[in-house]
């Protein structure tokens, strides 16, 4: 089991180490175009595996493709965030660049493999990933909602004073601070619904923190986060290596489900060795619907400036 991650930053080398920490693949692959970045992040990785125990391979490669073929899942963390002065058109501009091109020189080389999506803005790379590739759908998943999600059960889990694991949840929608939809109603803890549990007022600071989760750690790190962001990858990647068939909310390619057409959004999917296998219905209530639809329209509008490049 092979994963190639394309960008050894913050995010991408995280992954890489919880992915070999937890043996979910026999080998990682980190790509960068930064001249021996990813062969020493590899090396210093490579160089924990006694004192962790696995036997994973980290190889590094300064943008040398031909390390990474024949990888069964590939994930493209290459980018750069928003600058002060960069308009949204703009930075998609430069992502979009990067992303077409990476995507270009994967497929080159693991023309089988499932691609996941981290760069942002997320849907949109991910709609635009799929556009330009050509792929099924079910092979291009954008991550988003496994890490909103985990976002969403920490706030829950330090509202409730219970432990996140016994805890479920689940955040739909867009990956941004006004778009993303913390399921409360469908929110538990060991079964119990979290509304049985938390006042309303509780229940909405823990929606509302989720919501911003990002951007208040950017704002206490000064650039976005990467331990959860690297450790949600890693979790999506093990349900697909190990056809665990977990349901994750994913961005993924809608065609009439949840009421949308043309439009990658993040909603519950079956993830296993094939990608993502098939759409989860939650039953949205009418409110739901109501902040679904609008989460759409906003992420619509962001895949519009994809026109104008
Ligand atoms: P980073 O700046 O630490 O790492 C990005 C890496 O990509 C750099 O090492 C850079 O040299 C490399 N890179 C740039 N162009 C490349 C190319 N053409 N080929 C190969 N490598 C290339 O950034 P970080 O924190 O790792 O974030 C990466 C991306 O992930 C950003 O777009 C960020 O906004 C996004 N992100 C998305 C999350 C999500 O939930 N979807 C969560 C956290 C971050
Ligand atoms: C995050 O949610 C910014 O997408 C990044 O941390």
């Amino acid at each position: 089991m092979k994963v190639t991650i394309i960008g050894a930053g913050n995010v991408g080398s995280t992954c890489a180490d919880a992915i070999a920490y937890k043996r979910i693949a026999s080998e990682v692959v980190l790509l960068d175009i930064r001249e021996n970045f990813a062969e020493g992040k590899a090396l210093d990785m490579t160089q924990t595996s006694s004192l962790l125990g696995f036997n994973t391979k980290i190889v590094g490669s300064t943008n040398d493709y031909s390390k990474t073929s024949g990888s069964d899942v590939v994930v493209i963390t290459s980018g750069i965030p928003r600058k002060p002065g960069m308009t949204r058109e703009e930075l998609i501009g430069v992502n979009a660049g990067i992303v077409k091109t990476v995507t270009e020189n994967v497929l080159a080389h693991s023309p089988e493999a499932v691609i996941v999506i981290v760069s942002n803005p997320m849907d949109t790379m991910t709609y635009l990933t799929l556009k330009e590739s050509g792929l099924p759908k079910n092979r291009i998943i954008g991550m988003g909602g496994a890490l909103d999600s985990a976002r969403f059960r920490t706030y829950l889990s330090l509202a409730l004073g219970k432990p996140a694991n016994d805890i479920h949840g689940m955040v739909i929608g867009g990956h941004g601070d006004t778009t993303m939809i913390p399921l409360t109603r469908l929110a538990s803890y060991n079964g119990i619904p979290v509304s049985n549990l938390l006042d309303s007022e509780s229940l909405n600071k823990v929606a509302a923190d989720t919501m911003v989760g990002g951007k208040t750690l950017t704002g206490m790190l000064g650039t976005s986060a990467w331990y959860a962001p690297g450790a949600a990858v890693a979790f999506l990647v093990d349900s697909i290596l190990n056809d665990q068939k977990r349901i994750i909310p994913c961005s993924v390619f809608l065609e009439g489900e949840y009421g949308q057409d043309d439009i990658c959004i993040g909603v519950p999917v079956v993830v296993g060795k094939n990608g993502w296998e098939n759409i989860v219905d939650v039953n949205l209530n009418n409110a739901e619907k109501e902040l679904f639809e609008k989460s759409a329209d906003a992420v619509r509008n962001m895949n519009d400036a994809l026109k104008s490049i």
